[in-house]
C-alpha cells in the first residue's frame, strides 16, 4: 500500500512495525525450508537478515512510543496492517525464487521508507527522519547483496 502525504508519522511508523514484524516470520520460513547447493550460504544469510529485521522492528516501535504512538504488538495486528503478504510454505520454492521473493519485499520496504523520509521531513521530525535514512541505507545494501546473488542489478528506488 502506498503511503500518502496525508498519513502522519505515527501511522507510517506503525505500518512499518507491522511490516517488519511480518517480514521477520517470512524470513524464518525461508531459513527453515531453503534447499539446494547454496543451503549453507542462504540459511545463514536469511538468519542475518531476520536478526537485522528484529532490530529495525524494535527501533521503529520504540521511536513510535517516544513520539506518543502505540505500536502494534500482536501477530494479528501485523497481518492486518502490513503491506507485505505471507503464505504457507505449501509449494516448494527454488533458492533463486526465495531470493527474488526477499528482494521483492525489501524493495517494498525500501520504497515505503523513502515515503517516510519525505513525510518526516515535511513534519519536521528530524530524529525519525535520521532513523529512517539509516534504515534505508541498510535495506539498499541488502537489495544490492541479494540482487548480486541472482546476477542482477539492484532495483532502483521509486522517484
Ligand atoms: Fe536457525
Amino acid at each position: 500500500m502506498a503511503i500518502t502525504q496525508a498519513k502522519t508519522t505515527k501511522t507510517f511508523l506503525n505500518q512499518q512495525v507491522a511490516n517488519y514484524g511480518l517480514f521477520y516470520t517470512k524470513l524464518h520460513q525461508f531459513h527453515w525450508y531453503v534447499k539446494g547447493h547454496n543451503f549453507f550460504t542462504l540459511h545463514v544469510k536469511f538468519e542475518e537478515l531476520y536478526d537485522q529485521t528484529t532490530l529495525i522492528l524494535d527501533d521503529i516501535a520504540e521511536r513510535l512510543l517516544q513520539i506518543g504512538g502505540e505500536p502494534y504488538a500482536t501477530l494479528q495486528e501485523f497481518l492486518e496492517h502490513a503491506s507485505l503478504k505471507e503464505k504457507p510454505y505449501t509449494n516448494p520454492l527454488t533458492e533463486n525464487e526465495m531470493v527474488q521473493a526477499v528482494i521483492d519485499d525489501l524493495v517494498i520496504l525500501r520504497d515505503e521508507l523513502n515515503e517516510g523520509i519525505k513525510l518526516t521531513d515535511q513534519e519536521g521530525d528530524s530524529v525519525t527522519n535520521d532513523m529512517l535514512i539509516a534504515t534505508k541505507n541498510k535495506l539498499d545494501k541488502e537489495i544490492w547483496f541479494y540482487s548480486s546473488f541472482l546476477g542482477k542489478d539492484p532495483v532502483p528506488q521509486k522517484n
